[in-house]
């Protein structure tokens, strides 16, 4: 199968067009380099050094033999998407390509219209060109179960839901709603999705991700085939935070309460569950909904995992509860449904706490890297801007 990623360059990009050509598969790497520039801008860096993309490129093919095209650009660009898609003739678009960090689309108006813009205006590209060239490509959208919130119901693996609304009932859209600015672009991706499968029929798996952690899959095998490893408040997810301030052998810094709870996977789970989505596509004209999370975990369980996995590499932490910087709720029900990754066979192979004391392991290495970015650990992006507005 030919497979172009939009966003190859970035944490899940790169582990996936390994792991897809290890799997015999022809990968086509897209990417504008937008998270490298967005993270230095933040004076932060990857705790893990990466290489740049030839040299990435050229060190798959020499430790697997691998061979990757790749294209520079931003899919934002109408005639750079249309073009490549044209030359390559993929079986499947991956789009990764997208502002991920919901504290980056929090800073202010210029990263808010960033944000939306980068996303919104990405994924609408993606299907104008797909229904100009080939509808019968197969779009596997990265979405996040962010999109959802944190509701008082059961979440379900469906696009749609059978609503009551004052005693009349129709289908409506499964209700969401997003906890930042980069959350809600990808609410109004999901629903730009599903017109644009409504009107053109494009075939679409449209995949609610939780937080992925980790530093390891199987092709990660040489320290010049590393993904980038995030820490800082903006770009790092929180067991990835957590691992490196252990590290560091500060405290831990959990946000409120700590009860939010998440739907979490190892990089290596999730690489094998692209994998699955991408090698049995959703039917022609259809839209998939996919959840893809291996465990429910609230930022106390983490922060156990971890603390007790430092212990294991001889590090004494604490945690620390700070005010939290975002607006959610830190209790709360959560209880998403996953249904159609089980059905095709997905068997998770870790638990946090069973990769937890080899993430940190993999971190010390780095230790000096990432002690020259310590001050950008602690929140500073708030999202109450008013005084009062709570
Ligand atoms: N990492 C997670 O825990 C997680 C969880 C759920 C969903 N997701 C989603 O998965 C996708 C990939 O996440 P990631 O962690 O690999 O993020 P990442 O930032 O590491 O990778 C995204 C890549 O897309 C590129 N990019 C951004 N805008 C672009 C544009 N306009 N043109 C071309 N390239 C562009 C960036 O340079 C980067 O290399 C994102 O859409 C994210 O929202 C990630």
């Amino acid at each position: 199968m030919k497979v172009m990623i939009l966003g190859a360059d970035g944490y899940l990009g790169w582990p996936l067009a390994l792991r897809l050509m290890a799997k015999g598969h022809d990968v086509i790497g897209v990417d504008n380099f937008a998270t490298r520039k967005s993270v230095e801008e933040v004076g932060s860096d990857s705790a893990i050094p990466i290489l740049g993309m030839p040299d990435r490129v050229r060190a798959a093919k020499d430790i697997h033999g691998y061979k990757m095209k790749f294209h520079e650009g931003d899919i934002t660009k109408y005639e750079f998407l249309h073009k490549v898609i044209k030359e390559e003739r993929p079986d499947t678009v991956v789009h990764f390509a997208e502002q991920r960090s919901a504290p980056y689309s929090m800073i202010n108006a210029k990263h808010a219209s960033y944000t939306m813009s980068n996303n919104i205006i990405g994924t609408i590209n993606l299907v104008y060109a797909i229904m100009e060239l080939d509808p019968k490509i197969h779009v596997v959208k990265m979405a996040t179960m962010g999109e959802y919130g944190t509701p008082n119901f059961d979440i379900p693996e469906s696009a749609f839901v059978d609503a009551d609304i004052n005693g009349k009932t129709d289908r409506i859209t499964t209700p969401k709603f997003g906890g930042s600015w980069y959350h809600w672009t990808k609410v109004h991706d999901t629903n730009n999705l599903l017109f644009a499968n409504k009107v053109w029929k494009i075939t679409t798996t449209n995949i609610f991700q939780g937080p992925v952690y980790g530093t390891r899959t199987k092709e990660i095998t040489d320290e010049k085939l590393h993904s980038r490893f995030d820490f800082d408040e903006v770009w790092g997810t929180v067991v990835n935070r957590f691992c490196a301030e252990a590290v560091l052998g500060i405290p831990l810094t959990a946000y409120g309460a700590g009860g939010q709870i998440r739907g979490y996977l190892s990089l290596e789970d999730s690489m094998e569950a692209l994998n699955l989505l991408i090698e049995n596509p959703a039917q022609r004209g259809e839209h998939r909904t996919a959840n893809q999370f291996v465990e429910l975990l609230s930022i106390n369980d983490i922060a156990d995992i971890v603390k007790k996995a430092a212990k294991k590499q001889g590090i004494d932490i604490e945690v620390q509860h700070l005010d939290n910087p975002r607006v959610e709720a830190d209790r709360h029900y959560y209880n998403p449904k996953i249904k159609v990754l089980p059905d095709l066979g997905f068997k998770p192979k870790l638990k946090m706490a069973d990769l937890a004391p080899q993430l940190i392991k993999d971190l010390i290495p780095y230790r000096q890297r990432i002690e020259r970015f310590r001050d950008r650990i602690m929140p500073h992006t708030q999202w109450r801007r008013v005084e009062n507005a709570r």
